[in-house]
């Protein structure tokens, strides 16, 4: 910007009312006395505006269509760096409003993925009945405070350790694992999830016991185990609220254990 120069000001409106006056050069050399003007603008001035008007739409315009790109075609990695949609199970879920998720079946299939834990809105989680490998990802505590509901029910392969972020779901009121092939201890971290009102582990390798703390949960209503004598049955010490399966016959008995 150049500084508000008064005598300039009227020499422009004096171009607006006699557009063909000349002056002599070295009056005000800084001024062709032939400036075509438009929008009221000298010409450079408009070109300058234009351009600008261009730039801002074509970054504009390459911003929302790259994050349209990345939404449909590459979610891993918008699940990892930005909070669009995230793909699960072969479905896209939007990471900010996503409340329910409740499948089963054939696309219930590979490693339970990490990016579980994006679902910030998540309060249900129910997969049943598919053919999923590996771990239950650490992930899965990030779902801390809006988790009610986790339901993980004969999904295939899934192994290995309940992870310990599970005693982060403090919100948890049913936390449903039975019938798939997780082994190691049940973690003590267990103990911490205080709305719990039904705990069922049946039909896994596990061992340990249920947390004593969870006893002292007034709204508890029903943990299940297995029945011994199965090999490494999960021993469960709650008055009233302990019952186990013998998955041998599928016949529910209740029972201390
Ligand atoms: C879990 O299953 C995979 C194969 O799906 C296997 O490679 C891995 O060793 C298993 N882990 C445990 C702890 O059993």
């Amino acid at each position: 910007m150049e500084p508000f120069d008064i005598d300039e000001y009227r020499d422009e409106d004096d171009d607006d009312n006699n557009t063909n006056e000349t002056r002599p050069l070295g009056v005000e050399p800084k001024r062709n006395p032939l400036t075509v003007r438009v929008f009221g603008l000298p010409l450079r001035k408009a070109a300058a505006v234009v351009i600008v008007v261009l730039l801002v739409m074509a970054v504009v315009l390459s911003l929302t269509s790259s994050s349209h790109d990345k939404a449909s075609s590459d979610t891993s990695v918008a699940a990892s760096t930005t909070p669009g949609p995230v793909r699960l199970f072969g479905t896209s879920y939007h990471v900010a409003s996503t409340t329910d998720v409740y499948r089963h079946g054939h696309r219930l299939k590979g490693p339970f993925p990490s990016e579980i834990g994006t679902l910030t809105a998540l309060t249900v989680l129910e997969l049943y009945h598919g053919a999923l490998s590996g771990n239950i990802p650490s992930e899965i505590g990030l779902l801390s405070s809006t988790l009610n509901v986790l339901v993980l029910k004969d999904c295939g392969s899934l192994n290995g350790t309940v992870p310990s972020e599970i005693g982060l779901l403090t919100a948890l009121k049913v936390l449903r694992l039975e019938d798939d092939k997780l082994s190691g201890s049940v973690p003590t971290e267990m103990g911490l999830l205080t709305a719990l009102e039904e705990l069922l582990l049946p039909n896994n390798q596990l061992v340990g016991s249920v947390p004593g703390d969870l006893c002292a949960n007034p709204q508890l209503k029903e943990i299940r185990v297995d029945c011994p004598p199965d090999p490494s049955p999960v021993a469960c010490a709650c008055d009233n609220v302990c019952q186990c399966t013998s998955h041998e016959t599928h016949e529910e008995e209740e029972g201390q254990t």
